[in-house]
């Protein structure tokens, strides 16, 4: 068992856009150990969506690779990968991705269709919404939800497979400082009471200070900072 629970090892990405050839990922290696926090900062266009995506295995890299507790993802086919990123993976991002047809709680069902049971997933869903504070709002659909509370649902969401990590893509992005604080306490507190790994890529400098490490996204290259 490898002593990180997750990995990037020369990660490289590039991406071709019209004529141009831009390479946004030259070699990106990154651990963090279980249950800890990390961190990533960096200009806007600068990579963190692209190395966020290729860390949770919904892109592929060009060159180098992805390890979750030690295992590799490269090679892996789609639907492997897929089972593998649902048992062990959790995403939150900036514009919250909820289905605007569905409820609150079966937004949060959603997230883990795969995982079993109905009546189990259901009453696990319900539970995580009351832990996010949204006991009373599990019927209401989200254009009823302020952007807070639609992030919220989006997080029960995301834990509701029991992911050893949690991936934040600019989490608070949308939210009105007040909100964001708030959206941030949560998020790292849930991490914390069940041991989960966070990595949050944040412009937010006093966030990122709050992590276990922080970690600079710069020409192509991430150094800890
Ligand atoms: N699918 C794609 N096709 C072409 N270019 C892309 C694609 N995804 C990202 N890029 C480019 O890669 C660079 C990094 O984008 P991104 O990872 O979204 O940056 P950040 O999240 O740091 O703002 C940008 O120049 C962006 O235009
Ligand atoms: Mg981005």
């Amino acid at each position: 068992m490898s002593e990180f629970i997750l990995e990037a090892r020369s990660v490289q990405r590039s991406f071709e856009s019209g004529e141009k050839h831009i390479e946004v990922l030259r070699g990106v290696d990154f651990q963090l150990k279980s249950g800890q926090s990390a961190s990533i900062q960096g200009e806007s266009g600068s990579g963190k969506s692209t190395l966020l995506n290729l860390l949770a295995g919904l892109d592929l890299p060009d060159g180098g690779d992805v390890l979750w507790e030690g295992q590799s993802i490269a090679g892996r086919s789609g639907d492997a990968l897929s089972i593998l990123r649902g048992s062990q993976i959790g995403m939150v991002f900036q514009s919250y991705y909820l289905v605007p047809e569905l409820r609150a709680l079966d937004n949060v069902m959603l997230g883990g269709r795969i995982s079993g049971r109905i009546e189990k997933l259901e009453k696990r869903s319900v539970e995580l919404l009351e832990r996010v504070g949204l006991g009373d709002r599990m019927k209401s659909l989200p254009s009823t939800l302020s952007g807070g509370e639609r992030q919220r649902v989006a997080i029960a969401r995301a834990m509701i497979s029991n992911p050893r990590i949690l991936l934040a893509d600019e989490p608070t992005g949308n939210l009105d400082e007040t909100t964001g604080d708030s959206i941030m306490n949560m998020l790292q507190l849930m991490c914390r009471e069940d041991s989960v790994a966070l990595v949050l890529v944040t412009h937010n400098t006093t966030y990122a200070s709050r992590m276990d490490d922080s970690w600079l996204l710069k020409q192509g290259i991430l150094e800890l900072s």
